[in-house]
C-alpha cells in the first residue's frame, strides 16, 4: 500500500487526495466536538449520502428546506474532508457530520464529549459493487480494473479507508455505550420508517406521524435521485462522469448477485468470516 497520484497515506489508510490535505486532516484532529453533535459513521458506499439527507431532518423537526437548498457536503460536512472547515460557522446546533474514520482515529475531543454516533453498515458484497461503479465514474480514484481485480483489492484493504473488516470491528468495539446506535443499510431498505423511529428515539427527538411520513418519502431513493442538492449532479462531469455511472446508482440490497461468480463468492465469504471470527458481527450474506 503506497501513496500515488490519486491517494495519500494517513496513519495506514489510503485517502483520496482530492478530498484531504495535510491541513484538513490537522483540522480534523484538533476539531472541537460538542456534546450535542451527531456523527453518522460509515465505511464508504454504505449509505453516507442517505444519512446526510436524514440526519438534519430528524434534528430540525422535518423541515425540508436545508435538504432542498444546501448541497449535502455543506449541509452535513464530511469532517475529515478539506471542505469541512469552510462551512463550520454556517452550521447551527445540533450539528450533524459524516465520517469514514476508524474509531481510534477520531479527534481527542470526540472521546471526552457526549456526541452521539449512528454507525451504518452494509453487506460488504454490495459495497464492493457500489464502490466498483464509483471508481469507474470518479476520476479522482484509481481505475478499478475488472470487477474481480477490484474485489481482490477490497479484500486486501488496498482501497480508500482500508479494510472493511477493520472498520466494522473498530466501531463494534468502542467504549461509547449508549452513545452509539447501529443500523444497517438493509434495514433502511426494508423499513425506512421503522429505522427513522429508532433514530428519533436514540436522538431524544419526536416527530408527528404526518411529518415522519413526509420525511421518509423525501428520503426514498427515487426522490433523492432527483434532488440536485443530494445527487452529486452539481459536481462537474470531469470529476464525476455520470455517463459511466450515477452516484445514486441502484439503491438496492443484493445487487452483488449480478456480479459475483461462485468462486469469488466462496473466496469472499471465507476471507470475511476468518477476519470476523471471534466477534459477534453478523451479516446476512445471501440477501
Ligand atoms: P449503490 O451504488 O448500490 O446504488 P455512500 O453515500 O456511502 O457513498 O453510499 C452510496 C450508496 O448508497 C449507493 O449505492 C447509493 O445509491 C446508495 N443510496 C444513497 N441514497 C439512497 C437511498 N435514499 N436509498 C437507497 N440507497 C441509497
Amino acid at each position: 500500500m503506497a501513496s500515488n497520484d490519486h491517494y495519500m497515506l494517513y496513519k495506514g489508510l489510503l485517502l483520496p487526495k482530492i478530498a484531504h490535505t495535510e491541513d484538513s486532516l490537522k483540522y480534523f484532529e484538533s476539531f472541537h466536538v460538542q456534546d450535542d453533535d451527531v456523527f453518522a459513521v460509515t465505511y464508504p458506499k454504505s449509505g453516507t449520502t442517505w444519512m446526510q439527507e436524514i440526519l438534519p431532518l430528524l434534528l430540525n423537526g422535518g423541515d425540508l428546506t436545508p435538504a432542498l437548498t444546501i448541497p449535502n457536503w455543506d449541509r452535513v460536512p464530511w469532517l475529515e474532508e478539506s471542505r469541512a472547515a469552510g462551512v463550520m460557522d454556517k452550521l447551527s446546533a445540533p450539528r450533524a457530520f459524516v465520517s469514514h474514520m476508524l474509531y481510534h482515529l477520531m479527534p481527542p475531543s470526540f472521546f471526552s464529549s457526549k456526541a452521539k454516533v449512528i454507525y451504518v453498515s452494509r453487506n460488504p458484497k454490495d459495497i464492493v459493487v457500489s464502490s466498483f461503479h464509483f471508481h469507474q465514474m470518479a476520476n479522482f480514484l484509481e481505475d478499478p480494473g475488472t470487477f474481480e481485480e477490484f474485489a481482490d483489492k477490497f479484500l486486501a484493504g488496498n482501497v480508500i479507508f482500508g479494510k472493511w473488516t477493520d472498520h466494522v470491528k473498530s466501531w463494534k468495539n468502542t467504549d461509547l455505550g449508549d452513545r452509539i446506535l447501529y443500523i444497517t443499510y438493509e434495514e433502511m431498505i426494508q423499513d425506512l420508517h421503522g429505522v427513522l423511529e429508532r433514530m428519533l428515539s436514540f436522538l431524544g427527538k419526536q416527530m408527528s406521524k404526518v411529518t415522519l411520513k413526509r420525511m421518509s418519502e423525501h428520503c426514498e431513493f427515487k426522490t433523492m435521485k432527483q434532488n440536485k442538492m443530494s445527487n452529486y449532479s452539481l459536481v462537474p462531469q470531469t470529476v464525476m462522469d455520470t455517463k459511466k455511472s450515477s452516484f445514486l446508482r441502484k439503491g438496492i440490497a443484493g445487487d452483488w448477485k449480478n456480479y459475483f461468480s461462485s468462486e469469488l463468492e466462496s473466496k469472499f465469504n471465507a476471507t470475511i468470516y476468518e477476519e470476523l471470527k471471534g466477534t459477534d458481527i453478523m451479516f446476512s450474506w445471501d440477501e
